[in-house]
């Protein structure tokens, strides 16, 4: 029986790291879904990225996880798919630089609903069929940690995402199913595409490093999370040394 892997947000920046370093890893027999949410053509580029041994091993499935019914349908379809999840990657996330003075109701649901209410029900909903021993892992983010994100919301998801991931350790004990998350500070993804020179130079004084860690580096401390089997409720920072003077 070949290990199962889910992993949401899993074609760009981040997830997509995750899952190429998952694939690399990968025995023949082993499968990845891989969801994305609204970028079909980068989906597909990510797929006829990979080295055609790896190809057939990747399901991509569209999903808006904004949405309780979207993920319930991705549920529904990744049961008839498998029978079995060995780990679980909950990584899509999304921000906002608006002002909180400027915050809509619907833009703060919005943000809440993808990066922590439909995390929450999506994770309840696969649960039962994780394997003894599985794995959960969810992409938290430093902003969650330290009060420093521009975007309120964003940190407040991402810290409720941390508190999370500590709770439901409790929940997948009997099954020894570990929970842990990742908090990286800066990343060099998509996510950044719009930060101008300045910015990034304001933000690199502040790490100790002076540079955005790489997907690689994340990806490489996301695997290693998800095939220790000891560490469980922990969130584990990856930042270069952020704010340390
Ligand atoms: N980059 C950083 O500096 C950084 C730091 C700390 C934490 N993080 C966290 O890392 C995770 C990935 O971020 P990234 O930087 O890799 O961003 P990214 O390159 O923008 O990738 C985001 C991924 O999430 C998917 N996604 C976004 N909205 C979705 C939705 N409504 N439904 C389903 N999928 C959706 C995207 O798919 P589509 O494009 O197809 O919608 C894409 O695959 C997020 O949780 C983020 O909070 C990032």
């Amino acid at each position: 029986m070949g290990k199962i892997t889910v992993i949401t947000g899993g074609t760009s920046g981040i997830g997509r790291g995750i899952a190429e370093k998952i694939l690399a890893e990968s025995a023949k027999a082993d499968r990845i879904f891989v969801t994305y949410g609204h970028d079909e053509k980068k989906a597909l580029s990510f797929q006829e990225s990979l080295p055609e041994e790896k190809r057939f091993q990747v399901t991509l499935i569209k999903a808006d996880m904004s949405s309780y019914e979207e993920m319930m349908v991705f549920v529904e379809e990744l049961k008839k798919q498998t029978d079995h999840i060995d780990w679980l990657v909950s990584n899509a996330g999304i921000s906002t630089y608006a002002k909180y003075e400027d915050y809509s109701f619907e833009e703060w649901t919005r943000i809440v609903n993808t990066n922590l209410s439909v995390p929450v029900f999506m994770v309840k909903e696969l649960r039962s069929m994780m394997v003894e021993g599985g794995s959960v892992l969810f992409t938290g983010s430093y902003a969650g940690q330290q009060a420093y994100s521009s975007s309120l919301v964003y940190g407040v998801t991402k810290a409720a995402i941390h508190f999370l991931t500590r709770s439901l350790v409790k929940e997948f004990e009997p099954k020894g199913i570990t929970v842990n998350a990742i908090a990286p500070g800066f990343i060099e993804t998509p996510w950044h595409s719009a930060r101008t020179q300045e910015s990034y130079d304001r933000i690199n004084r502040k790490i100790a490093l002076h540079r955005f860690g790489t997907v690689e580096e994340v990806a490489d401390m996301a695997y290693a999370v998800l095939s220790n089997g000891y560490m469980n409720g922990s969130v584990v920072d990856i930042h270069g040394g952020y704010d340390y003077f």
